[in-house]
Parts: C-alpha cells; structure tokens; sequence
C-alpha cells in the first residue's frame, strides 16, 4: 500500500500506514455490483421522477430479481449548500430522502455521484472541504452507493504538482489521499457505502484502489454508445484480472446495452465480455423502453451467472489471431466460461480448442446465448461467429 500523505508528524503517518483505511470496504460487493445508473442515458437531464421510473422498471421488468438492485443517480442531481455548508440537491430532485425510502422500499439500493474536487464534471457542487457532511448528507438519505468522480480535483493537483517539482508522485498521492478521505467519512457514518473511484484509471488505479477501501474502479475513459467505443475498452482490459477480487473490482464502465447504436449482435458481445471480465454490470438505458431483446440480453441469467460467480475472478485473453479473440474466466467448480470474439467485419467460422482454455475434456458444454447443448469433436468445436459477434460457451469439467 502507498504512504499515505498526512499532515502529521511522521510517526502518525507510520501507524496511518500500517491501518487498514477501512475495514468495512472489504465485506461490500462480494460478486461485482449491478444495477443501473443514470448518465448513458439521460446525462444531464436526469430527474427525481426518471431515477423512480428506473426503479419501478427494474422490479416490474425482472431485473431487480435477476440482481440488478443498484439504482444509482450520477452526475447533475447537485444544488446549492446553504450557510452551514449543508448540500441541497437541485430543483430536479425535490426530496431525495422521500427517494432513497421509495428505492429501499422496492427491495433496491440507492447510489449517488460526487467528486473530490470542488466541482463535479459537469460543474455542478462536489465535496472538497466538505467531504464528512456529504457523506453524512448520503448516509442520511439512506444512500448505499456512491460513485466519487475525480473531475476539478485534477486542477488541484495540478497545482500541487507545480508546488512540488521534486516530488514526481506528489499530485497522483493527493488523489489517493482524497479517495481514502472519503472512506473514511462514509465509513464514519456507519452505514456500509460502497465507493466507486472514477478517475479513468490514473496512475494504475488498480494497484492501489483497494488499499483505499475501493470497492471498484474505472479503468477507462468513457464508454460511449457505439461498437468501436464498446470493443476499444472490452478488448482493452487483458492484464488486469490478477487485481480484481471479490470486495474490490475493476471497472470498464457502465453498459450501453439497449441504448440503440450497437446491433443485437454487438450487445451480445459487450455482455459476454462484461460478463467475462466480472465488471459492474450497470445498465445504462431507459428501462421504462425496453425492446424484448434488450430485455433478452441483460437478463440472460447464465451470463449473468459468468459475472457473478462466487469464485470472483476475473477472465483475461487466452488467444488473439488478428481480429478473432478468446477470452476465459474460470468459474467454481472447475467450469470454466468463454467468449469466442469476432472483432471482424464479416462472419468467420472459427475453432475453439479445449485446450486453448486449459480444459483436458468436458462433461458438459453449454451455448449460454441460445441456450443448447453444443458437443465438442477431437477436442474442439467448430463454429460460424457472426460479424462483431460472440460464442459464448460454459464447460464443466
Ligand atoms: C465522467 C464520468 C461519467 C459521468 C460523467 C458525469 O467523468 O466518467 O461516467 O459520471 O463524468 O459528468
């Protein structure tokens, strides 16, 4: 774990060091977080009665009891403070904590957004200076969730780094320190807040974000709503499955999944990748519109499956030919689940060796999009894999 920047005497910073900063952090989120979240779809324009929708549709479409219970409110729900430096939430929102207990009382979780710096990114109010009040403010409304979004804490440091030219790690420490600060105030409020660090993967954040009592982390840029955007972040994680566990994920964004600029069969692919990743599934579309396909893809319960096993690791690339790719996340009991990509533009028939994905035989094998049986021939299977598209297979041993 990195020292930790107090403004103490070097003892104190020495006991700080040797402390967990949160012993609560690692008992949340044992499988990775889903849920919904506001921004890919309604950015700036969400509202107290879209986030209640939002909710109402993840119990009445099925998604709640499929596990996505997170209904999370991202950037622009901020006002005013007030003289004793006390947050408002902004006329789009006229009581949150009438909000938070509708949630609850739907069998769900509330999660909010905030950033460390004194701005959030889309310049409304954020918690620099104020981060125990607002994380008092949160537990008080009952929120269990809050995504903290690095934003204007970046002209902070930049303007520590100007301060410290001979300390070439000092910016990067105050925006590790600004994480493990806000722990500290959630966790001081007694109720079990997940934090959620977006900075887009600064200074490897998935080295040192659980140290910090991370419970995920961005490890990317913005995801947008096309298939170069989807395919550039999903096929861009190899490497960083040794970091992720159960309590602390690595987090390639929010889904897009029905937000209507992909085809069916790319949603597909950005699910089973997700899956295969064991990344945060967080819808990103409008549940009061769903189509039956959308539907379709985000409840397949067997990927979901993939993405929650109790097993909690995440699935890295075993094999790359241009632009076909396998992908494998071992699962308990020895199963194992994999993604045969076709990053292509055209179909292509491609070949899935179990050895490719250190599987000597299989007992069972599973199409986890269509549902069948598939049977593997000497050791391999041979299939057609649509343009952009995904097999998606599980194997028992
Ligand atoms: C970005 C963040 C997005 C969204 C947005 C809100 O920095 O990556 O996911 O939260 O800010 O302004």
């Amino acid at each position: 774990m990195r020292r930790l920047i107090l403004p103490l005497i070097f003892t104190a910073t020495l006991c700080a060091a040797q402390a967990p900063v949160s012993t609560i952090a690692p008992t949340l989120v044992p499988t990775p977080p889903m849920g919904w979240n506001s921004w890919n779809h309604f950015a700036g324009k969400v509202t107290q009665k879209d986030v209640m929708d939002a909710a109402d549709a993840l119990v009445s479409s099925g998604m709640r009891d499929a596990g996505y219970v997170y209904v999370n409110i991202d950037d622009t729900w901020e006002g005013q403070r007030d003289a004793t430096g006390m947050l408002r939430a902004n006329d789009k929102f006229p009581d949150m904590k009438a909000l938070g207990d509708a949630i609850h009382a739907r069998g769900l979780k509330f999660g909010i957004y905030s950033s460390p710096g004194p701005r959030t990114c889309a310049n409304f109010a954020a918690s620099y200076g104020y981060e125990q009040k607002d994380a008092d403010l949160y537990a008080s409304w009952g929120v269990d969730y809050l995504k903290y979004d690095l934003c204007s804490f970046r002209t902070l440091m930049q303007a520590g780094a100007a301060d410290h030219p001979t300390d070439p790690d000092y910016a990067n420490q105050m925006m590790i320190d600004s994480y493990a600060k806000m722990r500290r105030a959630l966790d001081k409020t007694g109720r079990p807040i997940v934090l959620s660090l977006c900075q887009y993967g600064v200074d490897d954040v998935w080295k040192w974000g659980a140290s910090v009592g991370g419970n995920l982390w961005r490890t990317t840029g913005d995801i947008r709503d096309s298939y170069d955007s989807m395919a550039k972040i999903g096929f861009g994680q190899p490497g960083l499955a040794p970091y992720a566990g159960p309590g602390h994920w690595n987090d390639p964004d929010m889904l897009e999944v029905g937000n209507g600029h992909m085809t069916a069969d790319e949603y597909r692919t950005h699910m089973s990748l997700w899956a295969i990743l064991a990344a945060p599934l967080l819808a990103g579309n409008d549940l009061s519109k769903m189509t039956p396909e959308t539907e379709s893809i985000l409840m397949n319960k067997a990927v979901i499956a993939v993405d929650q096993d109790p097993l909690g690791k995440q699935g890295d690339r075993v094999k790359q030919d241009g632009d076909l790719e396998v992908w494998s996340k071992p699962l308990s009991g020895s199963a194992v689940a994999v993604g045969v990509f076709n990053r292509s533009k055209s179909d292509a028939s491609m070949t899935l060796k179990l050895s490719d994905v250190s599987m000597a035989s299989a007992s069972k094998i599973t199409d986890l999009w269509t549902g069948k049986p598939v049977t593997a021939k000497d050791g391999q299977i041979t299939a057609t894999v649509p343009m952009h598209g995904v097999l998606m297979l599980r194997i028992e041993p």
